[in-house]
């Protein structure tokens, strides 16, 4: 019995450790090609969804975070944002006034958005367009309400002059509870 035990107990042992291993680099954040660059975390949000992802993005990346926010904020009610402003912004081209941030010590910087109009968010285009985006890369996330993330990334490419925008994170709203492994495994691919 002893001897049994003997010759079971570093099987058992070394099983649990490589267990371990495994479940633990499923969670874990490798940042490979973000480590030794200036990280910022750029994002809007209107109802939440997009603030969410931004914050599973710092927390796993370690960068700086900023909110854009709008010096007009959108109305709570969604008829008078989506509709209301929105829509009119979206169709004019208008970029408003926001609460900006200087950039300039960053190389990477992820750009959250909701998909509004089939497009990013108004005060996401005036981020891009009234900062200097030169030899900088974009990293784009975008949250929806069901129509995906459109060209939205190509979109930001036309605004950020000279900046190199890679493939973007797509989800619907907040995400779900996998979210943070689809995260992780797409920030260990850029
Ligand atoms: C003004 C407005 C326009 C929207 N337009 C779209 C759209 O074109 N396509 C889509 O899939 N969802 C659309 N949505 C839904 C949002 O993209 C979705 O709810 C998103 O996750 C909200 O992010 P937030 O909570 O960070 O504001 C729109 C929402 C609003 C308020």
């Amino acid at each position: 019995m002893k001897r049994i035990l003997i010759i079971l107990l570093p099987i058992v042992l070394i099983a649990g450790f490589v267990i371990y291993q495994i479940a633990d680099a499923a969670t874990q954040t490798k940042i490979g090609g973000l480590m030794d660059k200036k990280v910022l975390v750029a994002y809007f949000s209107w109802s939440g969804n997009t603030k969410s992802i931004a914050q599973k993005i710092q927390a796993q990346t370690g960068a700086d975070i900023f909110e854009i926010t709008p010096v007009t904020p959108y109305p709570a009610d969604y008829n008078e944002t989506a509709y209301g402003i929105a829509k009119e912004q979206k169709e004019k081209g208008i970029h408003p006034p926001i609460h900006n941030k200087d950039i300039s010590s960053y190389d990477v910087i992820f750009v959250g958005t909701p998909a509004w109009w089939y497009t990013m968010a108004p005060p996401v285009m005036t981020f891009l367009a009234e900062n200097n985006f030169e030899g900088k890369i974009i990293v784009p996330f975008v949250t929806h309400g069901g129509g995906g993330g459109y060209t939205i990334d190509k979109d930001m490419e036309k605004l950020a002059k000279g900046a190199k925008v890679l493939s973007p994170f797509v989800v619907y709203g907040k995400g779900n509870s996998g979210t943070d492994k689809d995260l992780a495994e797409w920030i260990n691919k850029l």
